[in-house]
């Protein structure tokens, strides 16, 4: 098995800058960023999000999707409420909203406020009788009579009846319903079929953003992308499928040291009951430990073992690889044949771009994006500085053990466990939204540029660098011929002297290599 060049041996982040070479590109447009998580589900910004607690919940699952990322969601809750974030996401911004949320006609005004406030619905579809599925109105923000009168009074009163209703088919395609609503000045369009029942919902918001984002990741019927966690063991398979029911895309088998027995076992039960669903497995950080993997069937493999921000493995155990080192070793040992994904110990953009150039296809981000309004959590003004801060946890951290237990014997369990994980505080940034933009405008210039040449050692004459022309790199493309070749035939790097993971740098020398 090949294990990573010497020169990448002990190496993380801060070890390497990308020489910079001349570039043949005439805009950044011309970069096609696009990357797989795993075969056949590509991400226009390969940026997926943790699945922590404190990073990954429904709101950022739906925003890293709409900006062309994609978000999985964390296992730290009962299975019903995984699901049903998947399901919230799979529900917004598709444009056409299959499963509309529905009230009956003889519901109150106060059920109705509740409804909507539940659902952050800008208007609801009113059914003539609870679970008929016949359309009898909308509601909407506008009919809802000010300052919370009207509230033991019925919905049936205040909607827009079905006969005041535009309606088409379920068919109707994306121009024609822009149309129509045009034509008629609505924002909502109810799709019905030849017997009045609801088939779908159309909304002008959902439109105006399906052709604003043409980036964003979506499925084959629109609808955004997610993926959700499970665990290797206990009730990880209906976990896994109580969120396929809501149509997961993506499933990711997640436990600190995958490369073990427990690991196998699970996948093969998995493999015998969802076969063809998309799998990512991790953590691994040997070359042995991702190829085995990817021999058991992981469409993905993702890899770091104590790189992350609130981890304390290497700390507690001892064990690790430096990052680099890790994701240059599982990508030689799978032979580029499935996606790797880099996760932990990403501080800033650069970062993204050394993974992606040492052969990740794609980087998992928890700190990055913890201090942003989309992950879950409150913004708390820190009394002594003044500066508004989230908080950021690892999953073993005890917070997050005793939050996640399901009673007090798995707690009492889980604190006998020695911590690997930490709480830390983080900068509050505002939205996602706006690193994500920085990100994607990062990396055009780092892909069909610097990405193209070797790195230059920082402190080091140059060595010999090696090039593993053999392997194509995963998934680096450019619309320029040029570019490609250039991407796949001399994106070998210069190393540096090794440092990692503040505070937890591993001693060059000591560097586990297997
Ligand atoms: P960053 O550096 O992006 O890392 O914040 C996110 C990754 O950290 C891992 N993680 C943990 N590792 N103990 C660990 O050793 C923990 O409690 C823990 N919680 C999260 C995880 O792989 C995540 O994606």
């Amino acid at each position: 098995m090949q294990h990573a060049e010497p020169l990448f041996v002990g190496r993380t982040f801060d070890d390497f800058l990308f020489r910079p070479q001349h570039s043949p590109l005439l805009t950044r447009r011309e970069v096609e960023l696009a990357m797989p998580l795993v075969a056949g589900l590509e991400l226009a910004l390969p940026v997926v999000g943790a699945n922590m607690d404190t990073v990954v919940g429904q709101e950022m699952a739906k925003t890293l999707a709409l900006e062309g990322g994609l978000g999985f969601l964390h296992r730290n809750s009962p299975i019903g409420e995984q699901a049903e974030r998947v399901r919230y996401v799979k529900t917004r911004h598709s444009y056409v909203i299959e499963r509309p949320v529905l009230l009956e006609r003889s519901a109150t005004m106060a059920q109705a406020r509740q409804t909507i406030r539940l659902h952050n619905a800008s208007g609801i579809l009113i059914e003539e009788v609870k679970g008929s599925g016949l359309l009898a109105g909308i509601l909407s923000h506008r009919d809802m009579p000010i300052g919370g009168r009207g509230d033991d009074r019925l919905v049936s009163e205040f909607m827009t009846p079905r006969a005041r209703l535009v309606t088409r088919p379920p068919s109707v395609t994306i121009e024609e319903a822009e149309q129509v609503m045009f034509d008629h000045r609505v924002e909502k369009l109810p799709l019905v079929d030849e017997k009045s029942r609801i088939r779908g919902l159309i909304t002008m918001r959902d439109l105006k953003l399906y052709k604003q984002k043409p980036h964003s990741s979506k499925d084959g019927r629109g609808r955004l992308r997610v993926g959700g966690a499970i665990g290797a063991t206990g009730d990880y398979l209906e976990r896994a499928e109580a969120m396929l029911a809501e149509e997961v895309d993506c499933l990711l088998l997640d436990v600190a040291h995958a490369d073990a027995d427990v690991v196998e076992r699970a996948i093969r039960e998995f493999r015998r009951t969802f076969k063809d669903v998309p799998l990512v497995v991790g953590n691994v950080a040997t070359a042995s430990g991702a190829r085995w993997l990817a021999d058991l069937g992981a469409d993905a493999v993702k890899v770091g073992v104590g790189p992350g921000r609130g981890c304390r493995t290497r700390l507690e155990t001892g064990a690790g690889v430096p990052q680099l080192q890790a994701v240059r070793e599982a990508w030689l040992g799978t032979e580029g044949k499935v996606p790797i994904i880099a996760d932990g110990g990403i501080q800033n953009d650069k970062d993204i771009f050394l993974a992606i150039a040492c052969g990740a296809s794609t980087v998992m981000l928890g700190s990055m994006l913890a201090g942003t309004d989309e992950a879950p959590g409150l913004v708390v003004e820190d009394p002594a500085t003044r500066q508004k801060v989230k908080l950021y946890r690892g999953m073993t951290s005890p917070e997050a053990v005793t939050e996640g237990a399901d009673d007090g014997e798995e707690v009492a369990e889980a604190l006998r466990t020695p911590a690997e994980g930490k709480s830390v505080r983080v900068p509050y940034v505002g939205s996602v939204v706006a690193i994500l933009a920085r990100v994607r405008g990062h990396l055009p210039p780092a892909v069909g540029g610097e990405l193209r040449g070797r790195a230059r050692p920082r402190e080091r004459p140059p060595q010999d660098i090696p090039r593993p022309r053999a392997l194509p790199h995963p998934a680096v493309r450019s619309r320029t011929a040029r570019v490609v070749r250039a991407v796949e035939s001399d994106h070998a790097l210069g190393g540096g002297a090794a440092t990692e993971c503040k505070g937890q740098r591993p001693p060059t020398r000591l560097a586990m290599t297997p």
